[in-house]
């Protein structure tokens, strides 16, 4: 992937088993939030391709329907929310109903409504964005990046836009979803609850995937790896406090 001529990620090979959770983690500006978007389309990959469940695309024949079906099949969650401020929360969860699977209104509200609730937010479903405190509006994109039932669902930095306070509520939300069957792949700093949550971990440098493997064995900080000596200097700033490995 580049952008004019500096290549930001270079030769990623990655495989994301079905169902499984994937927590990428790397130091800031080493392509981890254009790996997520590289999955979604949002980017298109100058090299290589891309494939998620039967759909595939090909950088070398790049074909508008195939990123429409390569897109529907993934949902991403945003650092800065991206709610629609001219939608209320239940809005918000419904719109990929109305607009994208052409769901009819009612039915849409329900299905909405059931999951807001899921998040205990049903409270808030009237409120627009404005008036809700950045942990409710995180779990309120979170509800509309699941609501039509995505294969895969990309997590960009999702609590690091949040007061502290308002952080662990958050996990939480995402800690529920990975007991369920939709596979998940999470950039974080959060290193704890990655560890809690994943299963692979990928570490990210000058894009490329320098160290991967399983969560709770890569995520510590023991060890000489990149990973280690990433997550001791995150230690060692006070952000973020490792338990018991
Ligand atoms: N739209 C863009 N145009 C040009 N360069 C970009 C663009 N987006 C990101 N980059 C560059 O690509 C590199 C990786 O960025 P990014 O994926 O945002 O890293 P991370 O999410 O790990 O902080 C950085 O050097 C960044 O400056
Ligand atoms: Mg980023």
């Amino acid at each position: 992937m580049q952008f004019g001529k500096k290549k930001v990620l270079n030769n990623i090979n990655l495989e994301i088993p079905e169902g499984s959770v994937t927590a990428i983690v790397g130091p800031s500006g080493s392509g981890k939030t254009t790996l997520l978007r590289t999955l979604n389309l949002l980017q298109l990959p100058s090299d290589g391709s891309i494939a998620i469940d039967d759909a595939q695309i090909d950088a070398q024949h790049i074909e508008r329907a195939k990123i429409k079906q390569i897109r529907t099949k993934s949902t991403m969650v945003f650092q800065q929310f991206n709610l629609f401020k001219n939608l209320t929360a239940l809005e918000n969860v419904m719109s990929p109903l109305v607009y994208n699977k052409k769901t009819k209104l009612n039915e849409a509200r329900k299905t909405a409504l059931a999951v807001l609730k899921d998040f205990g937010l049903e409270k808030i479903a009237a409120q627009y964005p404005v008036t809700l405190s950045g942990g409710q509006q995180q779990r309120v994109s979170i509800a509309r990046a699941i609501v039509a039932k995505p294969k895969v669902v990309l997590f960009d930095e999702p609590t690091s836009a949040l007061d502290p306070e308002l952080v662990a509520g958050v996990l939480n939300a995402i800690a529920k979803l990975a007991e369920q069957d939709i596979t998940m792949v999470i950039v974080t700093h959060e290193i704890e609850f990655a560890r809690q949550i994943a299963d692979q971990a990928i570490f990210v440098e000058d894009g490329e995937i320098v160290d991967q493997g399983v969560a709770k064995e890569l995520l510590s900080t023991q060890g000489n790896g990149r990973i280690a000596n990433f997550v001791n200097s995150l230690v060692n700033q006070g952000q973020i406090e490792v338990a018991g490995n």
